[in-house]
């Protein structure tokens, strides 16, 4: 049941003789810098950009100014994040003055966009490459052209149907967490989103090789899996058999060994029964592959014709006819969701049946996001827009409504006892240990780093919105 958008094994070859070739430019010691910006999906294009470098004879860097080659990973869903990787990218060019050789690469979503091109090439002369988002399995023949070429080398002509995991990822050593996509693209077209235009249609992966990879991660020792795809329940439409992502799923948790699955993102339109079923049956537990209790359901709006303008093909009673059957078969159930404010047309009444969609389904935590103009899409040309002031209202009201909700439902966590996977020395208090439960709950407790990596029962004596506080339980 292969899917037909794998990389031909000629395409293969060819990108592996590339990276020899670059690893044979020189036996100096090259370290590559990566910055990435955006969704998980951008962390493991990330991942395998890293591993690519290394084979050509990079080693990874956490320092740009001892860099022989910068990348910078971007994302294009909101002008924010883009205006953020420019200017990041500016500051690289000192490192570039200094040393003339250093590779200068932007890649990702904001360079598959045809218009960047002349900006980035009028304001940024000094970038060496743009890479767009479906175009990293060229990486290797890129960085090759841009070496022989001695930098310069404008590249976007995006390919929107490629498949690239037959090359290398690098992953970060003994890490107890990994990303596994599972379907790249998006046939959706909300009418705000970018993603359609700079990521291309849905093609999912092989289920056979990401049954493979994940029994490697799981006897490697990986605890965590998060699966990846910007729609998950369409995974397996274009597989010539009936296969969907329920029963990846299921077929994931008959894998031996003891790992935590999580997936983002589901789209409410493609999400039903089956999936929840599947969730139901397959928990996580110790000893055992199984399901983190939570769903990520972005619901963007709690008004039907706001929802309908966005092209999301639900309406909230059918949205919430799903929630309401997730809490009945799994009452522990961590709900969070993506909500935009601000689409245009949106009036004070529509805004207001999203507060009460947050009333309705108590969501433990939410994503929200300012609504941003993005150039080629349908919302960017309607009419209506709402004015900036109005949207900053409405977002500080959405937060301060969430953070009460988030609030009352992390306090019934207090006096119970969870079990969190350690990830290291809290931020914001050093003398304190991190964990996250399977809800992704972030808990702070006192204990030695040495645990870190490993899952700890703790009992939770205090909750905040955003965090939970316990001990080790002995
Ligand atoms: N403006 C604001 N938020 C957006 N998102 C996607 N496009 C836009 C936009 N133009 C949000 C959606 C999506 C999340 C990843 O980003 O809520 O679910
Ligand atoms: Fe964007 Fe909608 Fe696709 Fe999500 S489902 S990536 S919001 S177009």
């Amino acid at each position: 049941m292969a899917s037909n958008f794998h990389l031909s094994e000629t395409e293969i070859n060819k990108q592996r003789h590339y990276m020899s070739l670059v690893r044979a430019f020189t036996d100096k010691p090259r370290y590559v810098y990566i910055k990435t910006f955006g969704c998980q999906q951008n962390e493991a294009d990330s991942e395998r950009l890293c591993g690519m470098a290394e084979e050509m004879g990079y080693q990874r860097t956490f320092d740009p100014a001892v860099a022989d080659m910068i990348l910078v990973n971007t994302c294009a869903v909101r002008e924010h994040a883009e205006l953020k990787a420019l200017s990041i990218t500016g500051g690289y060019k000192k490192y570039k003055e200094k040393k003339p050789d250093m590779i200068l690469g932007v890649c990702g979503c904001m360079v598959a966009q045809e218009h960047r091109k002349d900006d980035i090439k009028n304001k940024y002369p000094y970038i060496d490459i743009l890479l767009g988002a479906t175009l990293i399995h060229r990486f290797p023949e890129i960085v090759y052209t841009t070496l022989c070429n001695g930098g310069r080398n404008f590249w976007i002509d995006n390919e929107l149907s490629v498949i690239a995991e037959e090359l290398p990822v690098k992953r970060e050593a003994g890490a107890a967490a990994a990303w596994v996509s599972v379907m790249y693209g998006c046939n959706n077209f909300c009418t705000y989103c970018i993603v359609p235009y700079v990521r291309g249609r849905e093609r999912s992966r092989d289920p056979q090789k990401i049954l493979s990879e994940i029994r490697a991660l799981i006897s490697d020792g990986v605890r965590e899996i998060t699966l990846l795809g910007q729609n998950v329940n369409s995974y397996g439409k274009d597989l010539d058999r009936n296969y969907d992502f329920s029963d990846l799923l299921r077929d994931i948790c008959a894998i031996p060994g003891e790992c935590v699955i999580h997936f983002m993102t589901s789209h409410p339109k493609d999400a039903g029964h089956k999936l929840i079923d599947v969730m139901a049956e397959n928990p996580a537990q110790k000893g055992k592959v199984g399901i983190a209790c939570r769903l990520h359901l972005p619901l963007q709006a709690g008004n039907d014709r706001v929802l309908k303008a966005m092209n999301r093909h639900y309406d909230f009673d059918k949205y919430m006819s799903l929630i309401t059957y997730a809490k009945e078969k799994m009452p522990d159930i961590a709900l969070t969701t993506d909500i935009i404010v601000g689409f245009p047309g949106e009036t004070e009444e529509e805004f207001l049946d999203t507060l009460n969609a947050l009333k309705a389904v108590e969501y433990d935590n939410i994503f929200s996001f300012i609504y941003s103009k993005r150039k080629g899409t349908p919302a960017a040309e309607m009419a209506d827009q709402v004015p900036d002031s109005v949207k900053q209202n409405r977002m500080k009201r959405l937060l301060d409504l969430q953070n009460e909700i988030s609030r009352t439902k992390n306090a019934k966590y207090v006096g119970k006892t969870v079990r969190a996977l350690v990830e290291g020395i809290s931020k914001t208090d050093s003398s304190r240990l991190t964990g996250r439960t399977e809800q992704n709950k972030i808990v702070h407790f006192e204990g030695p780093t040495s645990l870190t990596g490993s899952y700890v029962s703790i009992e939770v004596t205090s909750a905040e919105a955003h965090a939970l506080y316990g001990n080790i339980k002995k």
